[in-house]
């Protein structure tokens, strides 16, 4: 049931049940990160294979070292700049976390979420939160209470409603190699803003990222209906004659037969303003009744490089 009730969604935690909370970026598959039960319902819930590790939301970088061990000097400072906020840390983990949170890595993802309603529900627990985004394992994630709500109906007693998430798209997930940031996942923080303050982020090799990491997965984010990205929308849309078409565009909509739902994420060019609607556009050209959907290329710059690695993954492959 979605509900703005705060104290239901702690009794559920605290009863070792698993509920949706909102953050930031996405919604959230919550549950108490020192309870294996709670962390096994999560992936079951999710239909997520045990080999995909979770995120563990935390009250604040105070408590960082609760979780993770050998903290380089650079993690707290990037903590100390992005949290709360849309950064998630991968760092050595302290010995007694569950191997079902790290899929038997010796690291864990640790963050911050900034959501005044994570943030109150994290204060007022005693454990920490292990929480990936609350969709079946593959699918769009969600941006709104109602995305998790026709994704689990009453399979979630608790849905804890907070509004349309400000980010729209997934945490970046950064690990280390010394003093050398190795990016693991693109995502609301912008690869600029962490080059700007913290140097150089290089991209994490397939040998960093065994097991395989889910967002890094070829397709993820996907919609049910078949999706291609271009750079030419007009000239893929030949290839299409006598179908049923939906557009994801960037900052015009388009005149073109066949065309029957547009969906345009930012009139003004804002890339911040198209990360925050993208899920919810992809959402609603699935649930619409095309036959294809079309997306164009979004700029590779700030969260369009966000937005272009989330809609590489949702194409038909
Ligand atoms: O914004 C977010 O990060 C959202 C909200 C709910 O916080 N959570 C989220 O969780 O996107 P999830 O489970 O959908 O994605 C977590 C990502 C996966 O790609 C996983 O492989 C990666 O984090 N991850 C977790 N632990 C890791 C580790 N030890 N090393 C490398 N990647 C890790
Ligand atoms: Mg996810």
């Amino acid at each position: 049931m979605i509900t703005t009730n705060i104290d239901q969604a702690i009794d559920a935690l605290i009863n070792g049940e698993v509920i949706a909370i909102p953050t930031e970026t996405v919604y959230g598959l919550a549950g108490n990160a020192f309870d294996e039960a709670a962390i096994k319902k999560i992936f079951t819930l999710k239909k997520r294979p045990f080999y995909n590790p979770l995120i563990v939301h935390i009250k604040s970088a105070d408590y960082l070292h609760t979780i993770a061990d050998d903290i380089p000097e650079i993690a707290f400072e990037m903590a100390k700049y992005f949290w709360p906020g849309p950064l998630t840390l991968i760092l050595k983990k302290q010995k007694f976390i569950s191997d079902f949170i790290t899929a038997g890595k010796d690291t864990v993802a640790i963050r911050v979420p900034n959501h005044p309603v994570a943030l109150e529900l994290l204060k007022k627990l005693e454990f920490p939160l292990a929480a990936p985004s609350a969709n079946p394992f593959g699918s769009i994630s969600p941006t709104s209470a109602n995305h998790v709500f026709n994704y689990f109906k009453n399979e979630l007693k608790v849905v804890l409603d907070g509004g349309v998430c400000e980010k729209g798209v997934e945490s970046t997930i950064v690990g280390f190699k010394g003093n050398q940031l190795i990016l693991y996942r693109h995502g609301s923080a912008s690869i600029e803003a962490i080059e700007a303050k913290f140097g150089k982020v290089i991209l994490a090799t397939s040998n960093d990222k065994t097991p395989t990491a889910p967002g890094m997965l070829s397709r993820h984010y996907a919609p049910s209906t078949d999706t291609y990205l271009t750079d030419n929308v007009i000239e893929l849309l030949k290839n299409f004659e006598g179908k049923k078409i939906g557009l994801l565009l960037f900052n015009k909509a388009m005149n073109a037969a066949n065309v029957i739902v547009q969906e345009v994420l930012s009139e003004n060019s804002d890339l911040n303003e198209a990360a925050k609607g993208l899920y919810a556009a992809l959402h609603r050209l699935d649930n619409s009744n095309v036959d294809i959907i079309i997306a164009e290329r979004f700029p590779d710059k700030g969260l369009g490089k966000t937005i272009n690695d989330r809609l590489e993954r949702a194409i038909k492959k």
